[in-house]
């Protein structure tokens, strides 16, 4: 037997299939007894800080409902309005909380901070999402394509990423379907692939776990016969808006569109997307790229035909979110 209790869930890079396996089978019950009403709460009394260096809307939302539901309170510290960064050392924060919280949530930049709160924090950390990884998302995209499989076992799964696939989106659904023996396809303009050393890993742990990748530029052919086609944003949080301007020419071809979606020849095919996405231009952002690149102003990595579509799936994936993140917290302190 074996448990996640005390754990870290930084990357999934060392967590075994297993591990990950029992996380997303923990997170079904969750989900099922949430919704039959008979929830037992195994975090009374315990206390969860939720460190946020960059926005969020689900992962945050996620980790309050999930703590809430178990009865465990919460702190939630933004970029402003703590010491964190400005006169206070990660190493020094991170001793200072786990003297305080039973477990620590951490989104921001780079994935050496993460690890740095993790190594002396003395309680879990959970990465809700770095420049490199967002471990939590792969438990839900995993939990959300096991729902809509039509029944077929994780083996038997075949989905593709494009887009940017050099940001924690792309990283981590390598990763993940490396991992769990899954048929995943990364496919971007070769200057935003994951980098080769990602890539060398996950192709040793694709041996272990009987998983096929390919990582290509070649979206065509990533995307045939595929059951579910993941993107995501082409410019992510801490990036300079300035990138897309050179970003632009490379990534059309990656865009969802209807024609992308027949290219898969798979008339089941399903939409994900960890959200949020640039469907149409209604968003600041959006209206602020429409207007320099009108083309795009039905969409910019998907098109609002495809999003508004029964096809779409990233609801289902965002709810899934917080069934998932309950997991994790449960597992590692319980
Ligand atoms: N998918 C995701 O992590 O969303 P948020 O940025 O809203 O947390
Ligand atoms: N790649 C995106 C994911 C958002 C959940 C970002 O890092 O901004």
């Amino acid at each position: 037997a074996f448990n996640l209790k005390n754990r870290n869930l930084l990357s999934l890079v060392h967590h075994t299939e297993r591990e990950i396996n029992y996380l997303i089978d923990l997170a079904r019950d969750l989900k099922r007894a949430k919704y039959a009403g008979t929830e037992k709460q195994l975090l009374k009394g315990k206390n969860i800080a939720l460190i946020f260096e960059k926005t969020s809307t689900r992962t945050r939302c996620a980790f309050e409902v999930a703590a809430h539901d178990q009865g465990a309170n919460v702190t939630y510290i933004g970029a402003s309005g703590s010491q964190i960064g400005h006169k206070e050392s990660m190493k020094d924060t991170a001793r200072v909380l786990g003297r305080m919280y039973d477990g620590i949530e951490y989104r921001g930049y780079k994935q050496s901070i993460v690890q740095e709160l993790a190594d002396y924090a003395g309680v879990p950390v959970w990465n809700g999402l770095t420049d490199e990884f967002h471990p939590t998302q792969m438990l839900a995209d995993v939990l959300t394509m096991l729902e809509y499989s039509n029944g077929k076992p994780l083996n038997e799964i075949k989905y593709a990423y494009v887009g940017d696939a050099r940001n924690n989106m792309g990283n981590s659904l390598l990763l993940i379907g490396a991992k769990l023996g899954m048929d995943v396809r990364i496919s971007g303009p070769k200057s935003l692939l994951p980098e080769p050393e990602l890539v060398a890993m996950c192709e040793k742990f694709a041996k272990e776990s009987g998983a096929r990748i390919t990582v290509t530029d070649d979206v065509k052919k990533a995307v045939k016969d595929v059951d579910f086609i993941h993107t995501d944003v082409w410019v992510s949080m801490g990036e300079p808006i300035e990138s897309w301007g050179e970003r632009i020419d490379a990534l059309t071809p990656y865009q969802v569109n209807k024609e992308l979606i027949a290219a898969t020849g798979n008339p089941r095919v399903k939409f994900m997307h960890c959200l949020p996405a640039f469907h149409n231009s209604e968003t600041k952002v959006g209206k602020e790229v429409a207007e320099q690149y009108p083309q795009f102003k039905n969409g910019i990595e998907v098109t609002e035909d495809v999003f508004e579509s029964p096809i779409n799936i990233a609801f289902e994936q965002a709810e899934n979110r917080m069934h998932t993140i309950k997991a994790v917290i449960v597992s590692s302190l319980v």
